[in-house]
């Protein structure tokens, strides 16, 4: 199957993208019957923000960020005053890794080998939207990036370039905030909002 996606031509646009995604069998998560989530904004979009994967909400809708990891992002978006209609949303890996306890499905990290498979896609998406700057979400999305695992704490909220010259900037996952409580949460979310200044800085002074 590996072979099959290395063969295949590179998608002419984004819904023949997200016909791809849909049947790609490449690595574990994409066949485990979860259905996959393509990237949602305008092919013109000037900012890309990048995730790690849907999750349990965000595989039944069909889209990226719409449960709680997406409305801390969209607080924050709406704080620095980036609109979230301006930007082309997506993940790195497009299907949902979990594992299944009871009803529920738990959220698994997916491997460095899985984004790495999966960074096929994120190449050709970038490709096609074109954006003038990336927002990373945690340390999967800079990996399906870049291809390296980056340490958060050194390379966060700085202007980084991906491996073809496009600047991005790094900042925490939004549900790792959701992971934190009292004082390290407070300091955590002023980190982002301070991430996202800067993202919208850059934005309007490129
Ligand atoms: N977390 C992600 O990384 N992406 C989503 O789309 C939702 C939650």
């Amino acid at each position: 199957q590996g072979t099959e996606l290395l063969a295949e031509e590179p998608p002419v646009d984004l819904g023949a993208l997200a016909e791809g995604i849909a049947r790609c069998r490449r690595c574990q998560i994409g066949c485990n019957g979860t259905a996959a989530v393509p990237g949602e904004g305008s092919p013109g979009a000037r900012l890309m923000i990048v995730g790690e994967q849907p999750g349990d909400n965000e595989e039944m809708a069909g889209r990226p960020f719409v449960g709680p990891a997406g409305e801390v992002l969209n607080a924050h978006l709406a704080a620095a005053g980036i609109d979230r209609q301006d930007a082309y949303v997506t993940n790195a890996v497009k299907h949902f890794k979990f594992t299944a306890r009871g009803k529920q499905r738990l959220h698994q990290n997916p491997t460095a080998r899985e984004i790495d498979t999966c960074r096929w896609w994120l190449d050709k998406e970038r490709a096609l939207v074109h954006p003038r700057i990336v927002l990373a979400l945690g340390a999967s999305a800079v990996r399906g990036l870049t291809g390296r695992t980056p340490s958060i704490g050194r390379e966060r909220g700085r202007l980084l370039s991906l491996p073809d010259g496009v600047p991005f900037l790094l900042t925490a996952h939004p549900s790792y905030l959701l992971r934190l409580d009292g004082a390290a949460r407070e300091r955590e979310e002023a980190n982002f909002a301070s991430d996202l200044a800067a993202l919208a800085s850059h934005l309007r002074d490129p």
